[in-house]
């Protein structure tokens, strides 16, 4: 499997954990974006000269394949946009600016990436809109939800909440919430960034308004992702960026526009990208979603047992079962940011910090984590070799308090950070 990957082949010492963050990329999907220029390159959608149609057909082939992968129904459609932070933006602005109106409530989770959150509150700054925070219980599941909630009271319009949490791991049972959202009227987004790399989605069986991810945690391109837009909304929307491709006729007083998805689709498209991407989904079918989910459900909780035997580790979220391919995790008295630096010693990859989770962190009282994170070419060695690895740290550390060694290498970084340390 390692060998389907140029970079992990050529540095075959190297442990990556931090798929969460980006997937590493197999040969199949790189040499599809060099064949992409090598035999396909025109814009799309503008020519009639073969290479143009051959080009554009490519492109909305890729469109067809996204829909497939990810079970989205007859009549849904699908936009191709930068990534899940672009297509949470997308529904901010297409949709939610003209069908939200001054004191309507976005319920959010106290779990959410900021790419989940801060958009929304630009949104709500212009519009004097509200924004409610959906709580997590200790464990990092969702709480019952209390009674004044927007959700009870009826004020709110949309819940946007994440499929998995990329700091605890948690899968949130959407089966239930969606439909007991529609039941009340409240449209869902669901932000499906680290659910859709590793383990089947069926937007049909979901059945959410807007599902969004990104191309680049799923063994795809970086540049690419997707936004998965139900029927229903789209007479509701309106375009979000002008250009090229997106109308259908432009005069010098007005414009009129394409059809989604190409309305929502201005300039010239990711189009090597789009390739790549189409590689990364043959790439997983290939080896079955399944079979990924199942492998990586093993590493996790073969990491997570492992991890919880060492004392003064603190692991984040709930256990195994309900968990992804995540686990964050504290050590008493070390920084996230100097055990990061010291496993990197190893040639050990993890990642430090707030993973881009701030108001999670601080819900959670530390203002960082480590996190490891694994996918289909990690193996059962590399999480011993970890394992291993983290103890000598700790044994060392406990002996010769060489922190201070690391917090001068840090010290900048790690400013912001002293004045609460975990
Ligand atoms: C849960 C979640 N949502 C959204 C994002 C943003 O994805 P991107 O940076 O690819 O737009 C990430 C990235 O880490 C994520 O983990």
């Amino acid at each position: 499997m390692k060998s389907d990957f140029p970079l992990l082949k050529k540095r075959s010492k190297l442990v990556y954990f931090d798929s969460a963050a980006t997937s590493q990329k197999p040969k199949a999907v790189i040499d599809a974006e060099a064949e992409w220029y090598e035999t396909l390159n025109a814009n799309t959608h503008r020519a009639v000269y073969d290479l143009a149609e051959k080009a554009t057909e490519a492109y909305e082939a890729g469109r067809a394949d996204v829909a497939r992968f990810i079970d989205a129904p007859q009549g849904s459609c699908v936009v191709f946009t930068k990534g899940a932070t672009e297509s949470i933006n997308l529904v901010v602005n297409a949709w939610a600016r003209h069908n939200l109106k001054k004191g309507d409530t976005i319920l959010l989770t106290e779990m959410e990436h900021h790419a989940n959150i801060v958009p929304w509150q630009l949104l709500a700054d212009e519009k004097k809109l509200k924004i409610e925070y959906w709580p997590i219980t200790d464990d990092g599941e969702l709480s019952p939800l209390p009674h004044n909630s927007s959700l009870v009271t009826g004020h709110c319009k949309l819940l946007s909440l994440t499929h998995i949490s990329n700091v605890l791991g948690t899968i949130n049972p959407l089966k239930k919430i969606i439909p007991w959202a529609r039941e009340q009227g409240i449209k869902v987004l669901v932000d499906a960034a680290q659910s859709v790399p590793h383990m089947p989605v069926s937007v049909r069986a979901l059945d959410p308004d807007f599902l969004v991810f990104s191309g680049h945690k799923m063994l795809g391109p970086t540049g690419i992702g997707a936004l998965v837009i139900k029927k229903e909304r789209l007479a509701e929307m309106q375009p979000w960026q002008g250009g090229g491709e997106m109308i259908e006729r432009v005069s010098f007083k007005e414009s009129a526009f394409a059809q989604p998805p190409w309305k929502f689709e201005a300039g010239t498209q990711p189009l090597a990208q789009v390739h790549g991407l189409r590689a990364a989904i043959r790439y997983i079918e290939q080896r079955g979603i399944k079979a990924i989910e199942k492998h990586t459900r093993e590493l996790t909780t073969y990491a997570f047992e492992q991890l919880s035997k060492i004392p003064g580790v603190t692991i984040l979220g709930p256990a195994p079962k309900n968990r992804g391919a995540v686990i964050s995790f504290t050590v008493a008295g070390l920084h996230p940011h100097d055990l990061a630096t010291f496993l990197n010693r190893y040639g050990i990859c993890i990642r430090a910090g707030n993973h881009c989770a701030m108001p999670l962190h601080e819900r959670l009282g530390i203002v960082a984590s480590a996190r490891v994170s694994f996918h289909l070419y990690n193996e059962k060695t590399e999480i011993d070799f970890f394992i291993k690895s983290l103890k000598a740290i700790l044994n060392e550390w406990t002996k010769n308090g060489f922190v201070a060694q690391l917090t001068h290498e840090y010290s900048i970084k790690r400013q912001d950070t002293k004045q609460k340390q975990i």
